[in-house]
């Protein structure tokens, strides 16, 4: 496995063997197996697999966790390699955004919403570094976690209006035994609060059986998972959605697919998860 820090090291060996496939992986590392995932999965559909590791500073407002987001490069590449990383590229700032930089991209609607709503700067740092990552490493096929569901969501608006040449695949959340989506803000949760860090999972789940069961009101849907998250004392609740998955437009009734969606703070601690109805695969097609 190949680490390395420059763009030219990257095309170098991207471009060694031009009909090779490659698979890319976009981390912000602190590496956890719902990252894995997504490299095994590119490990298993391409040649070669290229990750990268950036936290990546435009995607998080002034008053996020920048400084604090966890980082651990040894451990991080012990786990790619055993994964079967090809090609790992860890930038810094100043290779990234040199001085001068001032061009983003910026998709519109599909970024008004949801944690774009509460996170208004959030998505066109993502879109800006995505882009960037794509034109250095140029692979066939890039790997994104459902975990992020909005995130895909944008990306992919992205690759069809840029007209941007690769395949989006999109990974199930991989979660913790008691219902959990990893995340490696996790780590910053206390025990109490790690246990009370269920209730987003259960009542994305609680909503599915609705649905399951027939229910199709919007309004009954955001109330029984409300309800769920407001019995949760050491939760507080900043948004539920049920939405269009495509689209992400709020459903005042739910037809034939949806994406129940929601943040909460767990004391300072901001967790996201979503679940789609009736499946990912319903939603997103095979890929
Ligand atoms: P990061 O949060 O490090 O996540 C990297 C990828 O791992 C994303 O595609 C995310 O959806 C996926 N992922 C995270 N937790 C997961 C889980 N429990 N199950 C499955 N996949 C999971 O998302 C980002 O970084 C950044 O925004 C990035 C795309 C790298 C741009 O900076």
């Amino acid at each position: 496995m190949n680490v390395v820090k420059t763009i030219e090291a990257v095309r170098t060996m991207r471009w060694q063997n031009p009909s090779a496939t490659w698979g890319l992986v976009p981390t912000m590392g602190y590496l956890h197996e719902g990252h894995i995932s997504l490299v095994r999965q590119a490990r298993a559909e391409n040649d070669f697999v290229a990750a990268t590791i950036y936290v990546n500073p435009t995607q998080f407002a002034p008053t996020e966790d920048l400084s604090s987001y966890p980082r651990d490069l040894t451990r991080d590449l012990a786990l790619l390699e055993e994964a079967g990383a090809d090609l790992v590229f860890t930038p810094n700032d100043a290779l990234m955004y040199p001085h001068g930089f001032q061009s983003y991209v910026t998709v519109d609607e599909v970024t008004a919403v949801l944690e774009g709503a509460s996170r208004p700067t959030h998505f066109r740092g993502v879109t800006t570094i995505v882009a960037k990552l794509f034109n250095i490493v140029q692979p066939t096929r890039a790997y994104f976690g459902q975990k992020d569901f909005q995130q895909t969501v944008v990306i992919r608006r992205m690759i069809a209006d840029l007209n941007i040449n690769l395949q989006m695949i999109v990974c199930p959340t991989v979660r913790e035994a008691d219902g959990l989506a990893l995340s490696s803000r996790n780590t910053y949760l206390t025990p109490p609060q790690r246990e009370a860090a269920t209730v987003l999972s259960r009542a994305l789940k609680h909503g599915l059986t609705l649905l399951n069961a027939g229910e199709r009101s919007g309004d009954v849907l955001h109330q029984e998972m409300t309800a769920i998250i407001t019995a949760e004392s050491l939760a507080q609740l900043d948004y539920l959605s049920v939405a269009h998955p495509h689209t992400l437009a709020e459903l005042a009734q739910v037809e034939d697919m949806a994406l129940l969606s929601m943040a909460v703070f767990v004391g300072k601690t901001r967790l996201i998860d979503n679940m789609p109805w009736p499946s990912l695969t319903a939603v997103y097609g095979e890929a």
